[in-house]
Order: structure tokens, then sequence, then C-alpha cells
């Protein structure tokens, strides 16, 4: 859909022209995977795919939301009782809910939307969503609310209103992208800098490869996820007090209370303190151009997230294996897991013969064709028109 197309919309639905257009975007990880609720470091980027929406404020105390890709409206009132009854919009209004919290005044107003960011792809079309929101709100009400703080409202939300405890990267990268640079987010300071990523001149390509299938698994595994890690570094501050997070933690240290945590909690740690390690070793090669040494650590950031994290599953290991199998110089599962994405660093020469034959390989195994996204490295939450 156009901008064009957007407005029209909104005019039809609300009767009157939209005020202003926002977009936020989705997002990619290099690597650094579950490492960001562990007060550690990730490497993201915003991509080229995410929300817009149209916007007017109504002068009254009531939201009304039309979504164009569900073809649904949704209207309420910005109280804590007012939580509505559907799904996607209980971001918008948690959005709302966490801006009041904060202290700021809101007025109601009129907003009709759509994406182009999959879902469930592991590409937080979520976070895109809040923090298009977050952004609109804050310039349209001149709310005076910093970056920093949208994409904490965004994961607020996620917190209170999606019941997802999620770390702050999806929505840091959804605000603070930048166009041709990832992102090297220290989550607990949330000190970042940008690191210009362009591999093509080097000759290799970013591709992101969609499983398409996403299991929607009972008990909320991302939390419990969560919940491992936080007993494993509560085990280990025990005795070493300075550990705050698993990210201050060793190997050592880990060996020291593996009688005193569960094995489930010892191997999420041990994922864990890995990585934080791996993000850095990958950073320091990027910055040297050593795309070899960094493809050589997606493959591990994956065997872990698979065998120690286990938030893999048979398709993902699958594409893992066809990246292996067409000489792919780094792959791996992006996002939470348990379904979508594999982000794959492909020398040029390789790109070819690697998405045909995945494409085949897959659809022989599972008789699902996947989908193939190239990654743009792109600009964050703005204003459009
Ligand atoms: C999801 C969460 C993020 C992060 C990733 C895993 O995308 O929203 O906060 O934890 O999973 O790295």
């Amino acid at each position: 859909m156009e901008t064009k197309q957007l407005k029209e919309v909104f005019a039809k639905r609300f009767g009157e022209a939209a005020e202003a257009l926002y977009a936020s975007p989705g997002r990619v990880n290099l690597i650094g995977e579950h490492t960001d609720y562990n007060g550690g470091f990730v490497l993201p980027g915003a991509i080229d795919k995410g929300i817009t929406l149209a916007v007017k404020a109504n002068g009254t105390d009531t939201v009304r939301l039309f979504s164009v890709d569900y073809d649904e409206e949704c209207s309420f009132g910005m109280n804590e009782a007012d939580k509505p009854e559907k799904n996607w919009a209980r971001y918008v209004f948690g959005v709302v809910r966490e801006i009041v919290k904060r202290g700021k005044t809101v007025g109601g107003f009129d907003a009709a939307f759509y994406g182009d960011v999959p879902l469930g792809a592991g590409l937080s079309s979520s976070a895109a969503l809040e923090s298009a929101f977050a952004f609109a709100l804050n310039d349209m009400f001149g709310l005076g609310v910093d970056r920093f703080e949208l994409a904490r409202i965004g994961q607020a939300t996620e917190h209170n209103y999606v019941g997802v405890k999620c770390g702050i990267m999806d929505q840091f990268a959804s605000v603070f992208g930048k166009k041709g640079n990832l992102i090297r987010l220290d989550c607990r300071s949330l000190e970042y800098e940008y690191v210009p990523f362009d591999p093509a001149p080097a000759g290799y390509r970013v591709v992101l490869i969609d499983s398409c299938v996403k299991h929607e698994l009972v008990n909320n595994p991302y939390n419990r996820r969560r919940e491992s890690c936080e007993a494993a570094a509560a085990a280990i501050r025990r005795r070493h007090p300075e550990v705050e997070f698993l990210r201050d933690a060793t190997f050592d240290m880990l060996a020291e209370v593996k009688d005193e945590i569960s094995a489930e909690d010892h191997d999420r740690a041990e994922f864990v303190i890995g990585e934080v390690q791996r993000l850095l070793d990958a950073c320091h090669a990027l910055v040297k151009g050593d795309y070899e040494t960094v493809g050589h650590k997606m493959y591990e950031t994956h065997d872990g997230l698979s065998r120690l994290y286990e938030v893999s599953c048979e398709e993902l290991d699958f594409l893992n294996g066809c990246a292996k199998k067409y000489g792919v110089t780094g792959s791996r599962i992006m996002g939470g897991g348990f379904g979508g994405c594999t982000i794959n660093l492909v020398p040029e020469a390789r790109y070819e013969a690697f998405i045909d034959g995945t494409l085949a390989d897959y659809k022989a195994r599972f008789n699902i064709l996947p989908k193939v996204y190239d990654v743009v490295v792109s600009d964050g939450a703005r204003r459009v028109e």
C-alpha cells in the first residue's frame, strides 16, 4: 500500500483528512540473541519494512483505530479498565497507557495503519507497531519524551499489556535505526554506537530465509527462558555479589553453582555467557572486515540456540543445514526463535545456488516454500508527511 491510499482510507473511515503520517520499522539482529534481558550487547539494525500510520487528534477522550491489514475497527477509552478485546489493538492501548503512566497527557485520536513487515517472522512487527504509535503520539501532542523513553514505552507495553517479558532490543532498533548502520547496544547502560554495515564491497550479502512456521507453544517459553537466566544469575550472585546480570558472569562462576541450579537453567546460562562474548568477538571482526569470523560466530550462535537454549525447531535447523550445504559463511536463527527466519551471510558468488537449493530442499522436506527477504538496513521511527 502507498501512503496516498492510506490517506484515502483514513478520510473515508473518519470523514476528514489525516493530520500526519508516521512510520517505524521492524529489525534484524546480526548476532547477540537473548542477551538483551541479560544486560548484554546486541547488534540490530532497522529494516525497510514496518508500520505506517495516518493519524489526527479527534478532540475527545476516545481512540478510534482502523487496521487496514485486518480490515477491522476498534475504539477504546484511555483508562486501565478500557483494555480492548482485539489483540492487535492492545499494543496501541498499551502504548497510550504507558505514556499516561509517565504523567503525560494524550488526547483522543483517530488512526489508520498498515504494515509490510511479515507477522510471526521474528522481524519484530509488534515493536514496529509500538514504536510507530509512541513516536507519533509524542510528536503530535508535543509530549517531550526522549527516544530512550519511547523505546521503553514499547517494551513496557509488551510486559504489561501483551505478557511478554522482552528485552529492549526490538523497540530500541525500531526507534534508533539508521540507514546503512547496525547498532551496537549495551542493554544495561543503553549506551550505543552505530556500526557502518555494508558487506557488499567485500563480496557478501545478508539475506533472511523465512521458515514460514511459527510454533505457538504453551506456557510462554520466552518468559521461561528469562526466568532460567535470572535463576542462574541469582545463584552466581550469592557468591559473587558484583554479578548483576549473566552478562557479568564467567564460565568458571557458572561451574561453581552447577549443583545449585537445574541442568536446564545451567544450559541456558551457558549459552548466554558464550553469546555475550561471541557478540564482542563478532563486532571486533566486523570492524576489521573479517566476515569469515563473523560467519563462524553466527554458526556457533545457532548451535547454542538449538542445543543449549532450545529455541530452535526442525525447520530452522534444516535451514541452517542448507546454509552449510551451500557454502554460506554464517547462518543462524534470528530473534526469539520457535520459528521465523534465519539470517544468512552469503558470499555473492554462492547466493543464487544457496537460494535456489534451499527453496527446493525445504519444499521437498516440509512442503512449504520459504520466503526470502534481502536485508536493507534503514532508518528508524520518523514522521513521513
Ligand atoms: C525477542 C525479544 C527481544 C530479544 C529477542 C531475542 O525479539 O523481543 O527483546 O530478547 O527475542 O534476542
